[in-house]
């Protein structure tokens, strides 16, 4: 539904995107999730056929953005950072305004502007001017508009930016249900966000991909599933080890849980699962085990690593 292909956008010498890739299915929804300056806007308004790209291709509901710009933008809804409104219409005129020049048919269109405006919880606002809409509101008036001509296609840049928590919750919620009929870009720096609403992640960090996956699967990839947390009573013992003896395990290192005692990271064969083995060898001997589970990078662990990863291969490239 939605292809990207070696994207790049240069601005002088900053590139604020580089050779970017990726592809969103049909009813998917996708995080697009970086620091600030990552480039996520940039590729947002490329995909939107706001400004052009340098280099690469975006193909959006089966139309080049570049080629065929009118087919494009016609099947897609974009919200973008800081949502267009016309300050001196009230919301309901301003629906109304983009409804008409978005083709809805008039004999639909007031149906259509109350039904986008309940479910977007803007309709206590559809008389006030937009220009003094709280920030919260013109959020959500924003999202009335991206969603209003029922595209295949939206580009949701922070969507939950600006509103209050009741409010971020009912806005996923909008989201996933929207995902389905219609295929989902969203941009975000909040973690739990992504891992609540998307189904596939893209992270990006100055301009580049640095991990594309499913929010579990990242979450289990970089370290994860092969490493235990294992904390046992066994005051005196050489801990490392006996457990460094176990078959499978190939690294026993203290856990750095600030200093609990007799706590142990241990690192197995990709793919082997070593707690039955652990176990028995520390009752074996004896010894108290106080815990024993796998360990699971939270996707705040995994954004550092892989944003600070590729700081550390730049400063080694220079
Ligand atoms: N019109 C422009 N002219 C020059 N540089 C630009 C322009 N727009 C963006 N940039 C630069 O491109 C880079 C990417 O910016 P972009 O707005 O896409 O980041 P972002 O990921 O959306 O960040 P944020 O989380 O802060 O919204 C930044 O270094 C930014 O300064
Ligand atoms: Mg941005």
């Amino acid at each position: 539904m939605i292809e990207v292909q070696h994207l790049t956008k240069r601005y002088g010498k900053v590139t604020a995107v580089d050779d970017v890739s990726f592809r969103v299915e049909k009813g998917e929804i996708l995080g697009f999730l970086g620091p600030n300056g990552a480039g996520k806007t940039t590729t947002m308004r490329i995909l939107t056929g706001y400004i052009p790209a340098s280099d690469g291709r975006a193909i959006v509901a089966g139309y080049d953005v570049f080629d065929r710009p009118i087919e494009a933008k016609r099947r897609t809804g974009y919200l973008p950072e800081t949502p267009p409104l016309y300050p001196d219409m009230t919301v309901r005129e301003y629906l109304d305004f983009v409804a008409r020049i978005k083709g809805v048919p008039a004999s639909d269109r007031k149906g259509r502007v109350d039904a986008v405006m309940a479910r977007t919880h803007c309709a206590d606002v559809a008389a006030r001017h937009c220009g003094k809409l709280s920030k919260g509101y013109r959020q959500r008036v924003g999202l009335a508009q991206a969603v209003l001509h029922n595209p295949d296609v939206l580009v949701l840049d922070e969507p939950t930016a600006g509103l209050d928590p009741k409010q971020i919750i009912e806005t996923r919620e909008l989201i996933r249900s929207l995902a389905g009929d219609h295929t989902i870009v969203l941009s975000t720096h909040i973690l739990p966000e992504v891992a609540q609403t998307c189904q596939r992640v893209v992270i990006i960090n100055h301009g580049r991909v640095v991990a594309v996956d499913t929010p579990a699967n990242l979450t289990a990839r970089l370290k994860g599933a092969e490493t235990m947390y294992v904390q046992v009573d066994a005051p005196g013992a050489d801990v490392p080890a006996a457990l460094g003896r176990v078959a499978g395990v190939t690294r026993v290192a203290p856990a750095d849980q600030r200093g609990a005692p007799g706590a142990y990271e241990v690192e197995s064969e990709r793919g082997r699962d070593v707690r039955r083995e652990l176990a028995r060898e520390i009752v074996t001997r004896g010894w108290g085990l106080l815990e024993l589970r796998p360990m699971r990078m939270s996707l705040e662990e995994i954004f550092l690593q892989v944003t600070t990863e590729e700081h550390a291969e730049e400063a080694a490239r220079a």
